[in-house]
């Protein structure tokens, strides 16, 4: 199962941990990958860059193998008085009905997001992060540049065929396709939302002709018939995310990962109620009473921030109503167990697939 792909990233096996932020990908996860011959991935999208450098240092502690990590990278976002006022309305009863005081955490601005940015790509530098990887668009032609001169590989994420060239013209090494399948945020940065909901059947193979750049299949992959699939149509490497959420060593609550268990592959719906950006996951009260004003509520970051402290309420008091409970539209192949069996698991299942010793 060894490419050009394994090498560059110096892991045994084409299979990469999808950086899930928010949590999921503690650094117990991310070394356990690593050390069963995968590439474990940080996600650090939502982090400080004091946090972000404590979890590389950490991870260093857990492992001698190839990691990476991967950031938001900013986008640009307004938001009016009258649009925020309308979705903490809106919000109001859920606030209420969990007792909470509706607590209004300062509101991000383009200069804030752009500037953490700057300041997680330098101390990725400093700590000399061999792999760094990117959802919701692409870094500057300058920081790009600086990444390279540092020896990063750099991989970007695309969930269209013209995203996907985007990617290999700004200089990225590898490209993540993500399929409409895949559980968490969709990666679209071009193209209207719901022009990036193309199935991965059909998105691997007109990549791999269309980019000279390896490509990484995402969305909906949990065993060896899946990487066997992705393989088979011409890419390099899968990414799974939802597979490795399940596991023991995730970070995710435990309501989440029962969510995930006992779902069914058509409880899984969009909704960019929870964060003002369209995302995959369980079907809930939150998503379902939402629905009607999806569309009005603002953007990311913001309605992400208005729906922050509810979340976290929800979650620490175990009620998956108001959580977000991101998944890929393969939940019924999800099991819990360790990443070590999971990993050895879907290795064996694809070597007899491919009929590889
Ligand atoms: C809980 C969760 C969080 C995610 N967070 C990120 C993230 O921070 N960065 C990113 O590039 N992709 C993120 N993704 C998307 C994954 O990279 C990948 O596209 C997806 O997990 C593939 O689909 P699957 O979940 O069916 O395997 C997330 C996915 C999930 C399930």
């Amino acid at each position: 199962m060894r490419n050009s792909l394994t090498e560059q990233l110096g892991i045994r096996y084409p299979i990469i941990q999808a950086p899930m932020a928010g949590g999921v990908t503690t650094s117990e996860l991310v070394a356990a990958v690593s050390n069963a011959g995968g590439l474990g991935m940080i996600g650090a999208g939502y982090m400080t860059p004091q946090q972000t450098r404590e979890q590389i240092r950490e991870l260093k502690q857990l492992t001698v193998k190839s990691f990476g990590i991967n950031l938001f990278v900013p986008n640009d976002f307004h938001h009016c008085e009258k649009e925020v006022k309308t979705a903490q309305a809106l919000l109001k009863p859920f606030y209420k009905e969990l007792g909470l005081e509706e607590k209004v955490f300062s509101l991000p601005t383009k200069e804030k997001t752009v500037a953490t940015f700057k300041e997680q790509l330098q101390l990725i530098i400093e700590e000399q992060v061999p792999i760094c990887s990117f959802t919701f668009g692409l870094p500057t032609v300058e920081q790009i540049k600086e990444l390279k001169k540092n020896k990063i590989t750099l991989i970007g994420t695309a969930t269209t065929i013209e995203e996907a060239e985007r990617n290999e013209a700004a200089g990225m090494d590898m490209v993540v396709m993500q399929g409409t399948e895949a559980g968490g945020h969709r990666g679209t940065f071009s193209h209207e939302a719901k022009d990036g909901y193309i199935g991965l059947m059909s998105l691997i193979p007109q990549a791999v002709d269309s980019v000279n750049i390896p490509v990484i299949a995402a969305g909906g992959i949990m065993d060896g018939r899946g990487v066997s699939a992705a393989l088979c149509l011409g890419a390099y490497a899968v990414q799974m995310g939802t597979a490795f959420l399940t596991c023991v060593e995730s970070g995710a609550n435990q309501v989440h990962k029962e969510a995930i268990l006992q779902a069914s592959a058509d409880d899984v719906v969009l909704t960019r109620a929870f964060s003002g950006k369209w995302a995959r996951g369980i079907d809930n009260r939150f998503i379902a009473e939402m629905k009607g004003n999806e569309e009005q509520l603002p953007g990311f970051p913001i309605q992400n921030t208005l729906t922050k402290a509810l979340r976290g309420a929800a979650s620490s008091q175990g009620i998956p109503d108001f959580m977000s409970l991101w998944s890929g539209q393969s939940p019924m192949l999800a099991k819990m167990q360790t990443v070590h069996e999971l990993i050895e698991t879907i290795c064996n299942e694809t070597k007899i697939k491919l009929n590889i010793s």
